[in-house]
């Protein structure tokens, strides 16, 4: 079948598949513990789609043009069996890249497992390599040191490792120098994460947000860097590379340089929802399609008519009012 596009003539090239809204941290970024507390309604586990229909999901996507799909969270390692779910994308033909975005508290129990089934890469969080600030940015007071051995850990099993670092002035903006030297040393590709206004939770304003700019600013005082090719189409980070050959970093500027005109994302919540942006407010229940066993030129069709109408492109259009006022989906739940 043709590879859809939307009404900007975008593709549909990855799924971010969410397989569980919950999460061991509370990022104030992301799930800050006060609105996230123990009374917080959290998907009911019958809620989930099954691996099956992920399965049946991800195959009809295959059919009209994505070739990677990535597994969210909240923290998708704290989802049942997952290496279960890896290996059916695996065994699907035309997806080419299978990764994982996770905090690596448990890759040391499942990095084997997952590279096993069929998992190419990890993306890890990483705020700080300061134990007092990361433990005060996770909400849980956890040090850095499970973070560095799951690091260890999906490296010792294979898996292609980067790191995300999201930031924010006067929280971790000061650990920015240190971050990159400690992953220029381990040769792993660090990414700065412009701190973004997803949900309505988190308390973003503007004045919190360090700049792409300010960053390379900073980072250029320290490292000789110059710009590197982007890996892929439609890729979020904006690539440098250390001139000395010790590797490379990103930098992810949804806010002062938005990338929506090669947005090739889909989005799907842990309970079926598909959403066409990050900052959506409604979703597309695909549960109906996929809970019956329909066949799967019924998934296809469904997935084409909603990305064939798309029209999203939040970050182009962002002011601080949007981010106010408007009602978004939690991060927690989409999986960024
Ligand atoms: P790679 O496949 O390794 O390039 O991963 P990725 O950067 O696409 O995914 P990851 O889950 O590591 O996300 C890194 C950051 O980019 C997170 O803060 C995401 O929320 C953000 N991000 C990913 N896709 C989009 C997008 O389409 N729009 C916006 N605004 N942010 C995105
Ligand atoms: N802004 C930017 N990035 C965020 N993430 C979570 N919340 C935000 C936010 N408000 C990042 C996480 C993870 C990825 C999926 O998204 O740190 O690395
Ligand atoms: Fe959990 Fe990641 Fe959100 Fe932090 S950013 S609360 S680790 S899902
Ligand atoms: Fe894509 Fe929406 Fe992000 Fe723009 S803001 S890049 S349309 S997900």
């Amino acid at each position: 079948m043709k590879p859809v596009t939307d009404q900007y003539a975008r593709p549909l090239r990855d799924i971010r598949i969410s397989v569980i809204d919950q999460c061991n941290f509370r990022c104030a970024y992301c799930m800050p513990k006060e609105i996230f507390g123990p009374d917080y309604p959290f998907l009911p586990k019958e809620e989930y789609l099954s691996f099956e229909e992920i399965g049946a999901l991800a195959r009809a996507a295959a059919e009209i043009g994505v070739e990677k799909v990535r597994l969210t969270g909240g923290e998708p390692l704290l989802r049942k069996d997952l290496p279960q779910l890896v290996q059916i994308l695996a065994g699907i033909e035309k997806i080419k890249d299978i990764a994982l975005t996770t905090n690596a508290v448990y890759l040391p129990k499942y990095a084997a497992e997952l590279k096993a089934a069929g998992l190419q890469r990890v993306n890890i969080s990483m705020d700080a390599i300061d134990d007092a600030v990361f433990k005060k940015m996770n909400g849980r007071n956890v040090g850095v040191k499970p973070v560095l051995k799951g690091i260890a850990a999906a490296r010792e099993a294979g898996l292609k490792v980067k790191i995300n670092m999201v930031v924010q002035k006067a929280v971790n903006d000061d650990q920015i120098i240190p971050m990159a030297e400690h992953f220029k040393k381990e040769g792993i590709s660090l990414r700065f994460i412009e701190f973004m206004d997803v949900g309505s939770s988190n308390g973003w304003k503007m004045s919190s947000v360090v700049t792409k700019k300010e960053m390379i600013e900073m980072l250029s005082k320290r490292f000789s860097i110059e710009v590197a090719e982007g890996a892929y189409y439609g890729e979020v980070a904006s690539r440098y590379r250390y001139t000395d050959g010790s590797g490379e970093i990103g930098i992810i500027s949804s806010v002062s340089d938005s990338f929506c005109s090669t947005c090739t994302r889909a989005r799907i919540s842990a309970d079926g929802k598909l959403y066409t942006c990050l900052f959506a407010t409604k979703g597309h229940n695909l549960k109906p399609i996929l809970k019956n066993g329909k066949s799967a030129e019924e998934i296809r069709e469904a997935l084409a008519g909603i990305w064939g109408a798309r029209v999203d492109r939040y970050s182009d259009e962002r002011t601080e009012e949007t981010a106010r006022n408007r009602s978004k989906i939690e991060m927690s739940y989409i999986g960024g």
